[in-house]
C-alpha cells in the first residue's frame, strides 16, 4: 500500500486505478484550461502570516452552514458520473462525508437516485438541480428531494449547456460506459472498476432514467445538456424555485458580483462563488479572485461558499479568510473516491481536515468561524495573473 499523505498521493493512485477515460473526466477543466488552471495556482500564490506563541489549545472547527450542523467547514461539491469513477461513487461518497461529520452534495446528473442515497445515510444530505426544459420534470426531481428529506437545494446556473471538454471526446465517454477495441488495454489493466461498476447498483443517469425512457429519448453524453437543459432558464424562474422549494436555496456558479446582488433580490439563502472547477466558461477569473469582492457585497445577507481549486486545508483557510462561509470540494474526493472507495473520500477530508489543525496553530487561530483577513500576508492579495 503506498504512504498518503496528500490529495495529491490521492490523484496518483486514482490516475492508475481508474480508466483514463473516467479520470480525464474528472481531472480536466474546459477548452484551453486557463480557469481551472487559475484556480489552483493563484490561491497557491496566497501567503499566511506566521503568527507565534499564540496559545491555540481547545482549537474549533465546526461549524453551521446552510443550517446543517458540521464538523468542519468543508463540505462535498456535487459531481455528476460519480458512479462510474468507482460502482456506487455516490452511495460511498456520501457515506463517508457522515463518517467524518461532513455533508454530501449530489448532483440531478449522478449515477446512483436520490432514492439510492437516501437509503445509504442516515444523515441529511444536500441536492444539487440541474434545471430541465421540461419543468415538469424539474418539479418532480425537486419534490423527491424533498420527500429525501434533502435540507438544502443548491440550483446550478452556470451550466445552461457544458463547456466544451476535449478529452471527454477525444476518449469517447458515454453513459452507460461503452467500451471499443481502443479502450480495451484500459480496461483489462483496471479490473477492480471493472468489477465495481459491473457489480454496482447503476451505470446510467439514475435520476434522470426513467424519465428518458418515458419519453422515448437517447442521451448521449456529449449532448445531455444541449438537449434537455433549460438555456433559456433567467432571474423569473428563481422565483419559481424558490416557491416550489421551502428548505434552503442556493445558487452556484456566481463568479460576478453583479449577480452575487441579484441573488440578494431574489431571495436565496446562499450562493456558491464557482466557476465549476474551471470546466465551464475557460477565461473566467480564478474564484478565489473574485471571493472577496463578492464576500464583502453579500455577506451579510446571505451564506457565501466557496469552491474551486481546493486541494488542502490551507486553501479551506485562506477561502474563509477571504470571506467563504465554508468551502465545497470536488476533485480532492473525487481522487480519493477513484482510488479507494469510501475509504479514499475518508482519506481526502482526513487529511484536509488535519491539514487545516496545523494551519489554526501555525496562524494563531482559534476558531475558524472568524477568520480575519489580517491571517493572510499582505490581506491574501494574489500577485497579476501568475503562471501566465
Ligand atoms: C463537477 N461539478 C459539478 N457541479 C454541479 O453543480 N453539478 C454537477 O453535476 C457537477 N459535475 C462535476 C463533475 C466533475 C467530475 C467535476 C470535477 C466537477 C463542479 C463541482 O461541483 C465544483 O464546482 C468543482 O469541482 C469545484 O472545483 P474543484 O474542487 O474540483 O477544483
Amino acid at each position: 500500500m503506498p504512504v498518503i499523505t496528500n490529495i495529491e498521493d490521492l490523484r496518483r493512485i486514482a490516475r492508475k486505478r481508474c480508466p483514463r477515460v473516467m479520470f480525464d473526466y474528472v481531472d480536466s477543466g474546459s477548452y484551453d484550461e486557463v480557469t481551472r488552471d487559475a484556480n489552483r495556482a493563484e490561491l497557491k500564490d496566497i501567503r499566511f502570516r506566521q503568527r507565534v506563541l499564540i496559545d491555540t489549545t481547545g482549537r474549533a472547527m465546526d461549524c453551521e452552514l446552510l443550517g446543517t450542523k458540521l464538523a468542519l467547514p468543508v463540505a462535498i461539491a456535487p459531481t455528476g458520473l460519480t458512479g462510474l469513477v468507482y460502482g456506487d461513487g455516490e452511495m460511498l461518497a456520501a457515506r463517508a462525508a457522515e463518517a467524518e461529520g461532513t455533508v454530501y452534495t449530489l448532483s440531478t446528473m449522478s449515477i446512483c437516485t436520490i432514492e439510492d442515497v437516501r437509503a445509504a445515510t442516515k444523515k441529511p444530505f444536500w441536492f444539487q438541480l440541474y434545471v430541465f426544459r421540461d419543468r415538469g420534470f424539474s418539479e418532480e426531481i425537486i419534490a423527491r428531494a424533498r420527500a429525501a428529506e434533502c435540507p438544502v437545494l443548491f440550483v446550478t446556473v452556470d451550466l445552461p449547456q457544458r463547456g466544451q471538454r476535449h478529452c471527454d471526446i477525444k476518449n469517447g465517454l458515454t453513459v452507460p460506459p461503452r467500451f471499443s477495441l481502443k479502450h480495451a488495454f484500459d480496461i483489462v489493466t483496471k479490473p477492480a472498476w471493472v468489477a465495481r461498476v459491473l457489480f454496482g447498483k447503476r451505470k446510467t443517469f439514475g435520476n434522470v432514467d426513467d424519465y428518458l425512457r418515458r419519453k422515448n429519448i437517447e442521451l448521449g453524453t456529449a449532448n445531455w445538456s444541449q438537449t434537455h437543459f433549460d438555456q433559456s432558464l433567467n432571474w423569473r424562474d428563481i422565483e419559481w424555485i424558490r416557491k416550489a422549494w421551502p428548505g434552503k436555496l442556493v445558487l452556484k456558479g456566481i463568479l460576478d458580483v453583479d449577480d452575487a446582488r441579484t441573488a440578494v433580490a431574489a431571495g436565496v439563502d446562499g450562493i456558491v462563488v464557482s466557476n465549476h472547477g474551471g470546466r465551464q466558461l475557460d477565461g473566467a477569473p480564478a474564484s478565489i479572485r473574485v471571493l472577496p469582492e463578492i464576500a464583502n457585497a453579500v455577506g451579510d445577507r446571505l451564506e457565501v461558499l466557496f469552491d474551486g481549486g481546493i486541494r488542502s486545508g490551507q486553501d479551506v483557510i485562506k477561502a474563509l479568510a477571504l470571506g467563504a462561509r465554508g468551502c465545497l470540494i470536488g476533485r480532492a474526493y473525487l481522487y480519493g473516491l477513484a482510488a479507494m472507495g469510501e475509504a479514499g473520500v475518508r482519506k481526502a477530508l482526513a487529511i484536509i481536515r488535519d491539514e487545516m489543525d496545523i494551519t489554526m496553530m501555525l496562524t494563531g487561530l482559534r476558531d475558524l468561524k472568524q477568520v480575519p483577513r489580517d491571517v493572510l500576508y499582505d490581506g491574501g492579495e494574489p500577485r497579476a495573473f501568475p503562471g501566465n
